[in-house]
């Protein structure tokens, strides 16, 4: 049976923070949700100390393989979510790790402190594409800072601190390595791709903020490449992620290195996405493809 940094997992495909509003979908599903709950874990959306509003529209565009989206965090803050969300994630048949982001180490350290002494929640992701407010650089872009965070959280909690890496620099591995001297217990990646689209109607830059984070197929290979290079880099449990549509995807991820993939985008195309991936996944990897190739060839 997977596992992550000792909690138990029934298959190895969890959700791709963001990208599974598990709320909506148990009032569109009722019950039959929690009776086949496609991931075998649950990711929230990421939330900030205070309420959000996100991006104005147009805030998704349809690229080739994938899309651009520049939502802009919209959530409740920390208190909508301990308060409105939380009691119903709880009820989701699965461990619940909670994304986090701020832009200070005394803000983010708000946050952890408040969701890790919850014992609905299993572990604590940090999102940490986000700018501090006294340095004005991005945490996950810089080793130093990253490793800086987590000696500033580790000692609040001993449940579960997941890095979420951005894939936007060259190096991954070493804020990697940083995350894993610091006292990360588990990195994920890969977070989206900085990207901009015109609209051909208009001119003019397709999404009002200007630009997004590119995800979906399109990004897969780069995902792996980023997957192979952390892999080399730490010790530490990885989640992959970026593009993942099929079990021969997510196979692809273990055999990268990940212990466990998350599925975003495709859910939106498939919103049992989860639970097919992982049929798919068990399929693969019993090589029941080699086989029916074999079949084939006869
Ligand atoms: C609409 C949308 C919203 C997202 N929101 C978040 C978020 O709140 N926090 C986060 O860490 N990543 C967020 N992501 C990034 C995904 O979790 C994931 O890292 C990325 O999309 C790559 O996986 P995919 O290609 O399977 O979608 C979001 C992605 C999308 C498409």
């Amino acid at each position: 049976m997977p596992e992550l940094c000792g909690i138990e997992l029934a298959h190895p495909v969890i959700n791709a923070s963001g990208t599974y509003d598990a709320i909506a979908a148990r009032k569109v599903f009722g019950d039959e949700l929690l009776e086949a709950f496609p991931f075998s874990a649950f990711v929230s959306k990421t939330i900030t100390p205070e309420p959000r509003a996100g991006n104005a529209p147009q805030r998704i565009w349809e690229t080739p393989a994938g899309m651009i989206n520049s939502i802009g965090l919209p959530n409740k803050g920390l208190e909508g979510f301990l308060v409105q969300d939380l009691p119903q994630l709880a009820e989701l048949p699965v461990p619940l790790i909670v994304s986090v982001m701020a832009t200070g180490r005394s803000e983010f350290a708000r946050l952890v402190e408040a969701v890790a002494a919850r014992e609905e929640v299993a572990a604590v992701e940090l999102n940490v594409s986000c700018p501090n407010v006294h340095s004005g650089l991005i945490v996950g872009e810089q080793p130093a800072e990253t490793e800086a965070l987590l000696e500033t959280l580790r000692p609040l909690t001993q449940k579960p601190l997941i890095v979420k890496l951005t894939p936007n620099i060259a190096s991954p591995d070493a804020v990697a390595v940083a995350a894993e001297a610091g006292g990360a217990d588990a990195v994920s990646l890969i977070n989206t791709l900085k990207a901009s689209a015109i609209d051909p109607a208009t001119g003019a830059p397709a999404l009002a903020a200007g630009h997004g984070g590119l995800s979906g197929p399109a990004v897969r290979p780069i995902a792996l490449q980023q997957l192979r290079a952390v892999r080399a880099a730490v010790e530490l449990p990885l989640i992959g992620m970026g593009g993942i549509s099929s079990g021969a995807d997510a196979a692809e991820f273990l055999a990268a290195g990940a212990a466990l993939v998350a599925v975003g985008t495709e859910s939106f195309r498939d919103p049992r996405a989860g639970s097919r991936i992982a049929k798919e996944l068990e399929t693969a990897m019993s090589g029941a493809p080699a086989r029916v190739r074999a079949l084939d060839l006869q």
